[in-house]
């Protein structure tokens, strides 16, 4: 393994959902192919691993996805209230021509069988899998010093139908990859004033719901690191 590869801490504190910095230039095959790697391994429910990835790098395409998306952001703005749409305006939500590689990620809900063990009583387990893929996929790529962007201003029928998806197979999200020049180190969302995140000290709750936070939040900064096993 390459020593100048990112740990998962620091791959997990660089992500970003990338729009604006995509270099231009397309991520290689190789890159590619580790990522998408990545992404395959991720834990499923049943082991029923439902994801498939359509990689998408016709110009042709990528610009009638971005026509698409650009009639949906619209679609969005004309519903906010007018402070919101001023807020909204100047936010970039793609950058699917510029990134010049989409990957769809797909979900059959039948992959594995009609007996998939643990999604009897929670149906939502085989899309959590698929979510897990894309994540793997996102840090594998930050690692690599390649931009993510998800995307899901779109109708699933109109991507389902762009990218050939059989009936059974729906969209889950458009991915916008490619090398980046830099990765933001404050969301967009917040630098643009739309929304800020919350302190991992309310999110986390003790025994119940009522009972939130720590006294003071553990280092995130230095992360243990575990030696490997002496063999
Ligand atoms: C399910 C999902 C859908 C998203 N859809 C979009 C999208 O359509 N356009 C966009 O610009 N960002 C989209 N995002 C990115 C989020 O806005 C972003 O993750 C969030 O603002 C936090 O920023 P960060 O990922 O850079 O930490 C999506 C993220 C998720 C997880």
């Amino acid at each position: 393994m390459s020593a100048d590869r990112l740990s998962v801490y620091e791959a997990i504190r660089l992500r970003r959902d990338v729009r604006a910095e995509f270099t231009g230039a397309p991520v290689d095959e190789d890159t590619l192919w580790r990522i998408l790697d990545a992404a395959h391994r991720a834990p499923s429910v049943g082991n029923s691993q439902p994801w498939d990835f359509v990689v998408v790098r016709d110009p042709v395409t990528l610009r009638r996805f971005a026509d698409h998306v650009a009639g949906k952001r619209v679609e969005f703005r004309d519903a906010l209230p007018p402070e919101r749409a001023a807020t909204f305006e100047p936010i970039k939500i793609e950058g699917i021509v510029e990134s010049g590689t989409g990957i769809v990620v797909g979900y059959d809900h039948d992959r594995g069988g009609p007996q998939v063990l643990g999604r009897a009583t929670v149906p939502e387990t085989g899309v959590y899998s698929a979510v897990l893929a894309i994540q793997n996929l996102w840090l594998a790529a930050t690692a690599e010093g390649v931009g993510v962007g998800w995307v899901s201003f779109y109708d699933p029928e109109f991507l389902a139908e762009l990218v050939g998806l059989p009936t059974g197979i729906r969209p889950i999200a458009w991915l916008c990859v490619g090398p980046v020049r830099e990765f933001q180190t404050v969301p967009d969302l917040e630098r643009f004033g739309w929304r800020t995140g919350r302190p991992l000290s309310e999110a986390v709750h003790r025994e119940t719901f009522g009972e939130t936070g720590f006294n003071a939040e553990p280092s995130t900064t230095n992360a243990r690191v575990v030696p490997p096993p002496r063999t």
